[in-house]
C-alpha cells in the first residue's frame, strides 16, 4: 500500500472542534474545490454546486439550524453542497453543449449522448430521479475530503442540518438548487474527537476478491 496516502487517511476524522485561530490559504481552499469540481459523475452531468459561505452573519445563522454544530462556525472554511433541480429540463442539453464547446464541435456531433442521458431521465420517476442526482452529488465530497488530508487540511462532513432552512438561508431554492451537505475546512483545535480510535469494517468484510 502506498504509504502517504494511508497515513494521510488514518490521520483525517470527521473534526468535531476547529481551531479558529487558524484560516486556510486561498490556494488550498481552491485545491480543495477544484478536486470536487474534477469529480467524474453519471453520464459526466455534474449535477452539484459549491457555495462557500464566507458572510459571518449567514454561518450564525446556519448554525442555528445545524444541530447547532460549532463547526459551522469555527471552522475557517464552510462550504455547502447542493445538487441540481432542474435535472430534467435542462441536464442532457447542458452536458451536450459543455461538450462540443470544449471540443470545438458542433453540438450535433453529440446527439447520440444527449438523447441517451434524456432517455435515463426520462425513464426515471421523480423519487428516482432525485436519488440518483443526490447520490452523484456525493461523489465530490470523497475526492475533497481525501485531498484536503493530502494536503494536511482538516475536515468535518456534515449532514445534520435543517435541509429547508439551508435551502431558504442560502437562497438556493430559487437557483434550481437544494443543499445535501455541508463541509467544514480548517485545522483540528483542541478536540477529544481526535483522540477516538478509527473505527472500520475489516478489509475482509468490505471486500471479496472473485478468482
Ligand atoms: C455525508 C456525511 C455526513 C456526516 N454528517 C455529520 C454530522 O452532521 N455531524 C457530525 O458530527 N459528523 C458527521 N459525519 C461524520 C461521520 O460521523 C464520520 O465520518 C464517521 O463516523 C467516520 O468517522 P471518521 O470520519 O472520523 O473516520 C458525516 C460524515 C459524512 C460522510
Amino acid at each position: 500500500m502506498n504509504d502517504t496516502i494511508i497515513k494521510a487517511l488514518n490521520w483525517r476524522y470527521a473534526v468535531q472542534k476547529f481551531d479558529t485561530t487558524k484560516k486556510l490559504a486561498q490556494k488550498d481552499l481552491d485545491t480543495i474545490l477544484e478536486s470536487g469540481r474534477m469529480a467524474p459523475s453519471s453520464f459526466g452531468i455534474e449535477p452539484w454546486h459549491f457555495v462557500v459561505v464566507e458572510n459571518k452573519e449567514l454561518r450564525q445563522q446556519l448554525h442555528d439550524q445545524a444541530s447547532p454544530q460549532p463547526k459551522v462556525i469555527d471552522a475557517p472554511v464552510f462550504v455547502v453542497v447542493a445538487k441540481r433541480t432542474d435535472v430534467r429540463e435542462v441536464m442532457a442539453d447542458e452536458r451536450v453543449a459543455r461538450t462540443a464547446k470544449v471540443t470545438h464541435m458542433d453540438e450535433s456531433n453529440f446527439k447520440g449522448l444527449g438523447d441517451m442521458i434524456s432517455g435515463v431521465v426520462a425513464s426515471r420517476d421523480d423519487v428516482a430521479l432525485n436519488t440518483w442526482i443526490t447520490s452523484q452529488a456525493y461523489i465530490p465530497l470523497g475526492m475533497m475530503l481525501e485531498t484536503a488530508a493530502l494536503l494536511g487540511i482538516d475536515a468535518g462532513p456534515m449532514e445534520g442540518f435543517d435541509h429547508a432552512k439551508f435551502d431558504e438561508l442560502l437562497g438556493l431554492t430559487e437557483k434550481n438548487l437544494a443543499s445535501v451537505y455541508a463541509v467544514a475546512f480548517g485545522y483540528r483545535g483542541d478536540d477529544p474527537a481526535a483522540a477516538r480510535p478509527k473505527v472500520r469494517r475489516a478489509a475482509e468484510e468490505v471486500t471479496t476478491v472473485l478468482k
